[in-house]
């Protein structure tokens, strides 16, 4: 039997959910999505879906920018979320994606006068990158879109023509993926996940207003770091401080926490995972399995 999704307001089966091939989102690019995690906890046999909330709220941000109107509200999305996984009825980590899109059939781009429909799949889904244990990083050749030409902060899948771009070249010359600079030339984040450093003992990260996707892992990193006791600052990074980096770790909710062993070939540190980026990791993977008192308030419970 196949996967169930939601779509058209009802939950059916995956190879029954199909789109017409003038949807003005499959034209034009013109959806927005969220990419979430849900983590099974063997112990507890329960699945906690990670930050779901944030998530929604972020593709409400997305929508608004493009022109959408919601057909759901924020707790409705959650309550549809977690109703799919249930139906699913995972014993494994999962991938959600949930995604709005223009739905109209319609040639011409326009974002107006253009329905908005809305739809969920799921998938188990294991780690994003084999090597845990170092991504090998290039920067890129490739520039972040700007925030006055696709705005990277809205979560728009036509964007990710920059990002398949960025992570294929990386890729063809050998690296796992790269470090992409603004039109500026600030360095941004990765094809698909943001990128902290640690400078002198600060876990620096990139600006909100550097063209990034604003990270709800991002968030989670800056938020477990003062729990920690670790000071974090999020200001502009210039290319080369990456190569003088102590350490260098990627986040996201596909990629996780994901140390960097070297970015254009320069060993960063001394190519081992960090204590910084260990110590993050670890309190990470406890957290969004619901391991954690103080932080299972970013987990939602899916089984009853
Ligand atoms: C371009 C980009 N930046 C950053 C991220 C990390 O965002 P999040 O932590 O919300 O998954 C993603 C992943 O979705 C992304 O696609």
């Amino acid at each position: 039997m196949s996967e169930y999704v939601f779509f058209n307001g009802e939950y059916i089966e995956s190879d029954k959910a199909v789109i017409p091939v003038r949807t003005h989102a499959f034209l034009y690019g013109t959806s927005v999505f969220e990419g979430i995690r849900a983590y099974y906890n063997k112990e507890e046999k329960q699945m906690y879906a990670f930050r779901v909330k944030e998530h929604y709220q972020r593709l409400l941000a997305s929508a608004k920018v493009m022109w959408m109107n919601s057909p759901y509200t924020l707790d409705e999305y959650v309550d549809i979320t977690k109703e799919l996984l249930k139906k699913n009825n995972y014993k494994t980590d999962a991938y959600i994606r949930p995604t709005l899109y223009k739905s109209s059939i319609k040639v011409g781009p326009t974002l107006t006068d253009n329905e908005d429909s809305f739809l969920i799949f799921t998938t188990p889904f294991g780690n994003y990158f084999d090597a845990q244990n170092g991504l090998k990083l290039c920067v890129s050749s490739w520039r972040r879109t700007s925030d006055n030409a696709i705005p990277p902060r809205a979560k728009v899948s036509g964007a990710y023509a920059n990002s398949a771009l960025i992570k294929t070249d990386a890729h063809e010359m050998g690296f796992d993926d790269a470090v992409v600079l603004s039109e500026s030339g600030q360095v941004t984040e990765g094809s698909a996940m943001n990128i902290f450093l640690v400078i002198n003992g600060v876990l620096t990260t990139t600006s909100i207003t550097d063209d990034i996707l604003i990270g709800v892992t991002r968030n989670t990193v800056i938020e477990l770091a003062r729990e920690l006791g670790i000071p974090v600052c999020e200001r502009s990074i210039d290319r080369t401080e990456l190569y003088n980096a102590q350490e260098v770790f990627c986040c996201g909710t596909g990629a996780q926490i994901v140390p960097v062993e070297s970015i254009d070939h320069r060993i960063i540190g001394d190519g081992k995972i960090g204590e910084i980026t260990k110590k993050i990791k670890s309190l990470y993977f406890d957290v969004v399995r619901g391991k954690t008192d103080k932080f299972k308030k970013w987990c939602l419970p899916v089984y009853d």
